[in-house]
């Protein structure tokens, strides 16, 4: 195949077909023609879309007369690592890169995309499925054509081989005619490579560009953030012929057969973010976001070569050896602070006190050079929260802010601050800014330890296991069916525990309120050392207990506990990384280190309390009298 083109024509095509909850197949598609960096827009693009379930993944370059085709059942990194990072990427003339989620035909190297005619000329990417594919294969067959693959996307292939005019476009056009919904196809020819089309129906597909004459085709907003200014949402029944030049590049569209015209819409990037894509709700949506949320807030400040936190990114936390640290939030930003407590003091050995905003303005506090007040907050804007760092500020003490919104208040009034970069959260209950925030927590505890003398091995294997904890993650969100399984075994009751030891007490806590918010049932979160002195009184048959369970140096009181639980014949369901025999119901999740576990467990009781909330038809993404900011006293 030669792509000599004089105008570099990068292709990166990125497809997966979900079923969530409901009967739809979502097909997503990327693709970029330009002069930026390809690697990077690949990398960045398929990164962004891997929160897709898909099954395998493949990519798919040409290099003049070399052409290279990598493929992995499994993940995108996977893909990715097989790729030489030393090799000229430059000079790659065209690139496509496909997730799949099998539909017709299995998980296998032969059914991934793309698919070719039997002439090898014509080179197909279809997101969806050709409901009469089946039909027009015989008809083929009994034309010896002969397929390689078990998919109905090679029927289209074979289609525009067998019905081949003088015109590219013409002969699409003819093909289009023949096959039933539902698809967004993208054609290339061999003996055209200045061209190329796309269809679509039923199926979404963007068509985007930007002032810099770079181009792109996405089923995925999400995959052209940051890429594209302006927009165009083809239609049902449209046909995109885009060609190339020396001097430019142009598309024309068709609808029908006829030319027709599409409005662009200039991209809003803010309501990108606020879309649901296909999910039911938006707290679902941010709760699959977190994989790639958190390897977001690990982008520029940590290397995993060398286990290396760059110091620039941490900028406020040089000067002062601190002697002591009051962290200041309200809800659920209040628990990222709880679980700090316990890292700063595990490992750099600083004296931490948290504290709920509203009710330390109730009481004096005390400001000395070598004390640091860190502010948390996913808004910015939380009015009790703002109006202790004001009294701080009044009294010229040291400040720093963990926010999520780059213009806020907190961000602004603070000495220095670090950006949660979770996104734009919508749903009411916090989920990805909780988990981010948390992490951000986690990196400036790692710093502030090391400045301090940190124990090289243990400082490793938190490195080591950081890397992993995206991918740690999407194991527990691939449990989702289950969990919402147990939920419904919870749905008859009215009242639940949450019991947790250690880094698990702060996540019993946040489990617990994501369970009021919005299921609106009653829990309880405690200690779980603090059993026999009170909850044993109210724990019975009708009570059933949630007990958070890692793996790690709390395992065996935990265990001690549960048995006192389990001998009264009450109902438990464990959130943990092995199977327990005495626990009625489980979710696991996978082992890591005692500092990573709470990232686990957290996103496994945010999908518990989802699923309940769910199945009791609350109004999930707004629970009654709450709201998302609260800049009110
Ligand atoms: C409100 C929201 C909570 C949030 C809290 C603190 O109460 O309902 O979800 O945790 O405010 O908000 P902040 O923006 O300061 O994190």
């Amino acid at each position: 195949m030669n792509y000599d083109w004089h105008v570099v024509f990068n292709l990166y095509l990125v497809v997966s077909l979900t079923f969530y909850f409901h009967f739809f197949v979502m097909c997503w598609i990327f693709w970029y023609t330009g002069s930026w960096d390809t690697v990077s827009v690949l990398l960045h693009g398929l990164q962004r879309l891997e929160y897709r379930w898909y099954d395998s993944a493949w990519l798919y370059v040409t290099w003049k007369d070399w052409s290279h085709l990598e493929r992995a059942v499994g993940k995108v990194s996977e893909l990715t690592s097989r790729f030489d990072q030393e090799r000229d990427v430059s000079s790659y003339t065209c690139w496509i890169a496909h997730t799949r989620w099998a539909t017709h035909g299995g998980v296998t190297e032969s059914n991934t995309h793309p698919h070719t005619s039997n002439d090898w000329k014509r080179i197909i990417v279809h997101n969806g499925i050709i409901e009469n594919y089946s039909k027009l294969k015989k008809e083929l067959i009994a034309k010896w054509y002969t397929f390689s693959s078990e998919t109905d996307t090679e029927v289209i292939a074979n289609l525009l081989q067998e019905h081949a005019t003088w015109s590219f476009v013409e002969t699409v056009k003819e093909v289009q005619s023949r096959i039933r919904w539902a698809y967004a196809v993208l054609i290339l020819h061999v003996d055209s490579p200045n061209e190329m089309v796309a269809l679509r129906l039923w199926s979404p597909l963007l068509f985007a560009y930007n002032d810099t004459n770079e181009y792109f085709f996405s089923s995925d907003a999400q995959a052209l953030a940051w890429y594209a200014k302006k927009l165009i949402y083809l239609e049902d029944g449209d046909l995109l012929h885009f060609h190339t030049t020396d001097a430019w590049k142009d598309y024309t569209i068709f609808h029908n057969g006829e030319v027709t015209k599409r409005d662009s819409e200039t991209f809003d990037h803010e309501a990108m973010e606020a879309s649901k894509w296909d999910f039911k709700h938006f707290m679902l949506k941010e709760i699959y976001e977190q994989p790639n949320v958190l390897s977001r807030v690990c982008k520029w400040r940590v290397s995993f070569e060398d286990f290396t936190l760059h110091a620039d990114a941490f900028h406020g936390m040089h000067q002062e050896d601190y002697k002591k640290i009051v962290t200041v939030a309200c809800g659920t930003s209040n628990y990222v602070w709880r679980l700090w407590t316990y890292w700063i003091q595990q490992l750099a050995k600083i004296e931490a006190q948290n504290e709920i905003a509203s009710e330390y303005e109730n009481k004096p506090f005390f400001v000395d050079p070598r004390k640091l007040h860190i502010f948390v907050s996913q808004s910015g804007e939380t009015a009790d929260t703002l109006s202790v760092l004001k009294m701080l500020q009044e009294q010229w003490g040291k400040s720093f802010g963990v926010v999520n919104v780059v213009w806020s208040s907190i961000a602004r009034l603070t000495d220095s601050w670090f950006f949660a970069r979770a996104g734009t959260e919508i749903g009411v209950a916090s989920t990805k800014a909780f988990t981010s925030q948390s992490l951000c927590m986690l990196l400036l505890a790692l710093f502030l330890w090391k400045r301090r003398g940190m124990r090289l091995s243990l400082y490793q294997k938190i490195m080591r296991e950081l890397e992993h904890l995206p991918a740690y993650i999407e194991t527990v969100l691939d449990q989702s069916d289950q969990i919402r399984w147990i939920a419904m075994q919870l749905m008859q009751y009215k009242d639940f525990f949450f019991l947790g030891r250690g880094y698990q007490v702060p996540i019993a806590y946040e489990s617990s309120l994501k369970f009021k918010e919005i299921t609106y049932l009653h829990s309880e979160a405690y200690p779980a050392g603090e059993l026999k002195h009170w909850p044993l009184a109210l724990i019975d048959e009708n009570v059933p207990t949630i007990f958070i369970l890692p793996h790690d140096e709390m395992y065996e009181a935990n265990i001690s506990s549960m048995q006192e639980i389990k001998a009264r014949k009450w109902k438990i369901c464990v959130i943990w990384d092995r199977s327990v025999e005495w626990s009625d119901r489980q979710i696991s999740i996978p082992e890591t280190c005692d500092e990573l576990y709470p990232f686990l467990t957290v996103v496994a009781g945010q999908l518990l309390a989802y699923h309940l909330a769910d199945l009791l038809e609350n109004d999930i993404d707004k629970p009654r009298n709450l709201a998302k900011s609260v800049t009110v006293k």
